[in-house]
């Protein structure tokens, strides 16, 4: 029996993994502080697999009881989810970005390393990138050139996760670079829940489609892309967890591997409107407004190196992550809260 150890196992794509690996036979131990997620989401995994993921609930920067967790379990693989990802909030809040990012994986690695668990995967974004001047994406890509405290906290985790295989041979690392994961579970029982007012755009699509917002606001529609608006890749979250049991389906030696997780395909803001419009079945008023600043005008993924050798291919598209968030955020106006 293979067990593994999610950090940020309550989270929106903790959650989405707990319930692809439960599926597929895996024993799943969540830690998590709740910081930005609820243990109710927990509860959720467990009424949509039948099965129970072993909780810890505390800080992987508390080295207590990371020690606590590889001493009570025998942990196979740890997938490394936690940590803070607002992108406005970390230029505000860099020494809280750089100690919860960084100082949770130094105290995770040790911990590992200390029991012997060699096996990890990152969860790692395409933000490392920077401003790309060729797309798509490769993973031999240049990285670097991040433009705030997030982006450059996972620069720095992906290679002080290399530095760790140079050391030691022994381990095995596998840098997930996401795109954009949007959507939810199709059971409508798990989905992003952000605190406040949404940054990223879909959440914020979603709410003015519930009429909960008044519009969205589009920035900038004078970048050089088809209809001026910014291209992104967005993956549907259920796809981009099936790909971390790909990675431990699959990979057997040690080594450091990069992926990039995402479709393949750029879609502008506008086009993304129009899919909640469709799945709404009502027009989403929106307003042109200025770029917004540290935004690049297009990126997307070449994703065609998890697919040569994970066996990996996101297979959800535009229109079942428009229908997905919207069938959540209908559900759960007020997302994990009871109140
Ligand atoms: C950001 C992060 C990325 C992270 C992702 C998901 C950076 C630079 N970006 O991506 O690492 O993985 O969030 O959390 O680190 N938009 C609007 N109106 C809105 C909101 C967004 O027009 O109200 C536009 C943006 O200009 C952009 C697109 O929608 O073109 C997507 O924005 P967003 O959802 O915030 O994601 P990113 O900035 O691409």
């Amino acid at each position: 029996m293979t067990t593994v150890l999610v950090t940020g196992g309550a989270g929106y794509i903790g959650t989405h993994t707990d319930v692809e690996l439960l599926n597929k036979g895996y024993d799943v131990i969540s830690i998590d502080n709740y910081g930005n997620s609820s243990p109710e989401a927990l509860e959720r995994v467990k009424t949509i697999t039948g099965k129970e993921v072993k909780r810890y609930d505390g800080d992987v920067r508390d080295e207590k009881l990371m020690n606590r967790i590889f001493e009570e379990n025998d942990v196979d693989w740890v997938i490394h989810f936690a940590g803070l990802k607002a992108v406005g909030e970390s230029v505000a809040k860099p020494i809280e970005y750089y100690d919860n990012n960084l100082t949770g994986t130094m105290v995770l690695l040790k911990a590992m390393r200390d029991h012997d668990v060699k096996k990890i995967i990152f969860s790692s974004s395409a933000t490392v990138y920077g401003a790309a001047e060729h797309l798509p994406l490769t993973e031999e890509s240049p990285i670097g050139g991040t433009t705030n405290p997030y982006g450059t906290s996972k620069l720095f985790q992906e290679q002080i996760l290399r530095d760790v295989y140079v050391a030691d041979d022994s381990w095995t690392i596998v840098l997930l670079r996401y795109f954009n994961p949007v959507g939810a579970h199709s059971s409508g029982l798990l989905g992003e829940d952000p605190k406040g007012i949404p940054a990223n755009l879909t959440p914020y699509i979603a709410k003015v489609a519930l009429g909960e917002l008044k519009e969205v606001q589009v920035y900038g529609n004078d970048y050089p892309t088809p209809d001026g608006t910014g291209v992104r890749d967005y993956i549907h979250v259920v796809d981009l967890a099936k790909g971390h049991v790909a990675v431990i389906d699959k990979i057997d030696n040690p080594g450091v591997y990069t992926y990039n997780l995402g479709t393949g395909h750029g879609y502008s803001v506008l086009e993304v409107i129009k899919a909640y419009e469709k799945a709404a079945g009502h027009k989403i008023p929106y307003v042109i407004k200025p770029r917004r600043p540290g935004d690049i005008a297009a990126c997307y993924a070449d994703s065609s190196k998890a697919e040569r050798e994970l066996g990996w291919k996101a297979e959800l598209g535009i229109d079942e992550m428009a229908a997905s968030s919207l069938n959540w955020q209908t559900k759960n106006p007020k997302g994990f809260r009871k109140d």
